[in-house]
């Protein structure tokens, strides 16, 4: 929870705590097979399904999925009223899949613009599955870092203003407690897809750390081997948390 992490160990070495992802090139993955975008959009649905169960396999925490972002309001409404159908088709027809493996399901973003029909089914979800203990599955919708940061700002500035907090006590936790992803480990690795080296608004505070892997596959073809690949690489990193080499490689309690 405190905003830059301490180095700790995952219990499979290769395997991130926290695995964020950035589903890109749905509609690049059509327009080459000469398919309507949608089709690239429903293809990557099966993704979603392929990568839920590999990381929960994998002994993966947290996975967050930035299925939608605050900026993708933007596009044709067609488009966007389709991503909405087939959200919808998701949280139906993956009902069981994410009960009966003990998903606790889970939203960040801003999802009082997601359409009632959307709603609905999804918030049931996010109640049913709340109990749960097996892996939590965030699903970024309607989100974007800049909006959550603005809005976190607002909850600080209003407990400032009625007394409750003095400005000298905000610290990076007043920060992380405020956001909607309060409560949950920074993600370790953030995997984008499609080749574009940007993160596009994506959980700009939490990824403060976080490894960032590349990888050109577009989102519809992204399986259990892509992965593996991902991990594999994570695995190789040096992560030093602004300490040096030295510093990581000795054990905690001998670090001052
Ligand atoms: C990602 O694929 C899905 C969403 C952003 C909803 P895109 O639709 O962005 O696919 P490209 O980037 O146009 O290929
Ligand atoms: C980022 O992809 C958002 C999601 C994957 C949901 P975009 O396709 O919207 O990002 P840009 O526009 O290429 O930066
Ligand atoms: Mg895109």
């Amino acid at each position: 929870m405190s905003a830059i992490p301490y180095p700790k160990v995952s219990p499979l070495a290769q395997t991130p705590r926290h695995v964020a992802i950035i589903m890109d090139g749905n509609g690049r993955w059509a327009l080459e097979r000469g398919l309507p975008r949608v089709e690239g959009h429903r293809q990557g649905a099966k993704a979603v399904n392929r990568v839920v169960t590999a990381c929960r396999e994998m002994g993966v925490e947290v996975l967050t999925l930035y299925a939608f972002s605050e900026q993708n309001w933007g596009r044709p409404d067609q488009e966007v009223g389709l991503l909405m159908q087939l959200l919808h088709d998701y949280v139906r027809q993956e009902r069981m899949e994410i009960l009966g493996n003990g998903i606790r399901l889970t939203t960040i973003g801003d999802t009082s613009r997601l359409p009632v029909f959307v709603r609905i089914p999804l918030d049931a979800l996010v109640a049913e599955s709340a109990k749960n203990k097996g892996m939590r599955l965030v699903l970024a919708l309607s989100y974007g870092g800049r909006e959550e940061l603005v809005d976190a700002v607002k909850a600080i500035a209003r407990r400032v203003a009625s007394g409750e907090l003095i400005p000298e006590h905000v610290d990076q936790d007043t920060v992380a407690d405020a956001l909607h992803t309060s409560g949950w480990e920074d993600p370790e690795l953030v995997i984008r897809t499609s080749g574009e080296l940007r993160l596009s608004n994506f959980l700009l505070w939490q990824s403060a750390y976080a490894e960032l892997y590349f990888t050109d596959t577009y989102w519809p073809d992204f399986d259990r081997e892509s992965l593996e690949a991902a991990f594999v690489q994570f695995a190789k990193r040096k992560r030093r948390f602004g300490l040096t080499d030295q510093q990581v490689a000795e054990p905690l309690e001998q670090r001052h």
